[in-house]
């Protein structure tokens, strides 16, 4: 969704806001600007719809200089992508500039005050509301105003402000909606996320809800909404800028699809003494987990889907009830949540406004909450607590489509399994030996699997024409399914539609035909037989049917299937993760095939902020 930078220091804002935008822009944006502060103490904003190439192309014709500026990358939500409505957004004099990322709930009835006030709105935004705010609220200090904005200000924001009646300040606030600022000597940087600030320095702090920043040369400080000054221990950023570039693939989602491996290890060794029973990494006592009611694993998208492949594997293990549900659905159900239950948040970004909504909610009615997440300093990390947060350490994943964060969370999901078995004497020693070693291995196979690539890209030539594909599989295979059948639409516009594969006959089987692309996943041994006649089903529709399949299980299923994609054996609950990695090379092959924007898919964000 939308980014936001802001540089205040001794070198030229506008490349370094540019930099900056370029380094958000994988969160998805359709339109862009700066704000800077020229020489003349005058704000000069530039604006352009599209991609961040006619800003640039805008800056060229039209320079700005000063070296105090913020910048956006904007996602449209209100108003349509235009460049009126990109930000930056001013008042009415143009003293002062606002970025915004997030939604203010409450623009109607601000902008019918700030109207009557003699506001004159120039944009469909909700952002720009804020910009006049400012300016009515302005009494020679802007902390001061921008502190009682956000009594009045309601829903999420993270804003950056530049003033001209300030002009060597750079003043940013937060609510629900990320915010870093990093600094070094004489420079301050903000941004929505640590990449746009890297290639400058490492140290950050993460300002929290209802705090504001002020940047100056000198340093920067931090306040309350009371105005009480606050102390952030600086955050040290340890990968660096190359663990988010390309580095010689042609998209960062390649690239991250073969990251796997080394995602999947440094998850996991954290957690592994070599023995089972060393549980000291899951936050819950032996007593809390023996009085476990239920488990609910609440995500959006593809972290969900990692949930309900935990679900099968919690479930199995441990014995205890558990629901995976989808955070925007949760949230307004009225859930049915409270002590003695335990709620899992899992989310890449640690910042889905809805995955956050239904924590809140969990937390509210008295369960126990713990988040696996991929981002440090995140919102949803920061409202379990670092102590409850079980991180993936994936890296920064850059393309829209998630990949090593769902192997690392469904790793994990398989961990807590583990630990939850034997904590509730559930699990014998052996049994949970055999799983931990054989994660062990998993980086091993998982190059192993990444082998399948040439013989996916063979295929997906030919099959990139279709315009439907089907998932299909039992158990785990179909959590798989879920995950393999959103991976192909949201990269390559195919429509595609995951089922359990028991359930074909119940209406989708209508929809087979000749030619009709059916791709099985068949990994479960004790499964295979219901699996094979399903594909039987398939077949006698004369469905093109391609089978991702574990070695072991080769020869029988060569004969229902018109292609096989072998992948290695391992544990069958640990299978997922080995028959994810050609799942996720389809649907990039088939996006490649096809000639999509594969790192950055038509109407996606890669952070999903709002509702
Ligand atoms: C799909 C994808 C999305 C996210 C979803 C949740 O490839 O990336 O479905 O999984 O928006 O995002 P996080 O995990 O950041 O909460």
């Amino acid at each position: 969704m939308c980014g936001i930078v802001g540089y205040i220091g001794n070198q030229e804002s506008s490349p370094i806001l540019m930099e900056g935008l370029e380094r958000l822009s994988y969160r998805g944006y359709d339109s862009a600007g700066v704000a800077v502060i020229g020489s003349d103490g005058k704000i000069n904003v530039r604006k352009a719809k599209g991609r961040l190439e006619n800003l640039e192309n805008l800056l060229k014709e039209k320079t700005v200089y000063g070296t105090v500026g913020i910048g956006h990358t904007r996602w449209a939500t209100h108003g349509e992508p235009s460049d009126l409505n990109a930000h930056p957004h001013t008042d009415v004099k143009g003293d002062i500039a606002v970025v915004h990322n997030g939604i203010i709930e409450n623009h109607v009835s601000l902008r019918k005050q700030l109207e009557m006030n003699g506001a004159q709105f120039v944009s469909q935004t909700d952002t720009e509301v804020v910009a006049h705010l400012l300016n009515q609220l302005y009494e020679g200090d802007m902390k001061a105003a921008l502190l009682k904005a956000m009594t009045m200000l309601e829903g999420s924001y993270a804003l950056g402000v530049i003033c001209t009646r300030e002009p060597d300040v750079v003043y940013c606030a937060r609510n629900d909606s990320p915010l870093v600022i990093g600094f070094k000597d004489g420079e301050g940087f903000i941004a929505s996320d640590i990449p746009a600030l890297l290639s400058h320095t490492r140290d950050v702090i993460f300002l929290k809800d209802k705090e504001i920043g002020v940047l100056d040369r000198s340093g920067v400080k931090v306040f309350d909404i009371y105005g009480n000054e606050q102390h952030h221990e600086p955050y040290h950023v340890e990968w660096d800028l190359s663990s988010a570039e390309k580095g010689g693939y042609a998209h960062y989602m390649l690239k991250e699809i073969h990251e796997q491996p080394e995602a999947i290890k440094k998850t996991f060794e954290p957690r592994y003494s070599g023995t089972p029973g060393d549980y000291s990494w899951l936050p819950l006592t032996v007593e809390e987990v023996k009085n476990l009611r239920k488990i609910s694993i609440v995500a959006c998208g593809t972290a969900y889907h990692a949930g309900v492949a935990g679900r099968y594997a919690i479930e199995k293990l441990a014995r205890i009830p558990v629901e995976a549900a989808i955070a925007s659905e949760y949230r307004y159900r009225d859930p049915i949540i409270g002590e003695n239950e335990l709620f899992i948040a899992v989310s890449q970004s640690g910042e889905t406004a809805d995955t956050l909504a239904a924590l809140r909610e969990a937390k509210r009615r008295g369960a126990k909450v713990m988040a696996v997440c991929n981002v440090v300093g995140s919102t949803i990390a920061r409202e379990v607590g670092d102590e409850n947060t079980l991180y993936t350490y994936a890296g920064p994943e850059i393309a829209v489509a998630s990949t090593k964060a769902y192997t690392t969370q469904v790793e994990l999901m398989m961990l807590i399994a583990v630990a939850l078995g034997q904590m509730k004497g559930e699990l014998a020693s052996e049994k949970a030996q055999e799983l931990l070693d054989q994660m062990h291995q998993m980086p091993a196979l998982v190059e192993k699997a990444l082998g399948t690539e040439e013989q996916l890209q063979k295929f997906t030539s030919i099959a990139s024409h279709k315009k439907h594909v089907f998932f299909v599989g039992r158990g785990l295979d179909y959590a798989l399914s879920l995950e393999a059948a959103l991976k192909l639409k949201e990269v390559s516009y195919i429509f595609s539609e995951a089922y359990a594969a028991g359930e074909l006959k119940h209406g989708p089987i209508a929809l087979l035909q000749e030619g009709r692309l059916v791709v099985a996943t068949i990994t479960q041994t004790a499964l295979l037989d219901k699996t094979l006649s399903n594909l039987r089903e398939i077949k006698a529709r004369g469905a093109w049917v391609v089978a991702v399949c574990r070695e072991s299980l080769k020869e029988k299923v060569t004969p229902e299937a018109d292609e096989l994609i072998l992948i290695p054996d391992t544990d069958d609950l640990l299978m997922p993760l080995l028959a994810v990695i050609p799942l996720q090379m389809f649907a990039y092959c088939m996006a490649v095939a096809r000639g999509c924007d594969v790192d950055k898919p038509r109407n996606l964000a890669k952070s999903v902020t709002v509702e």
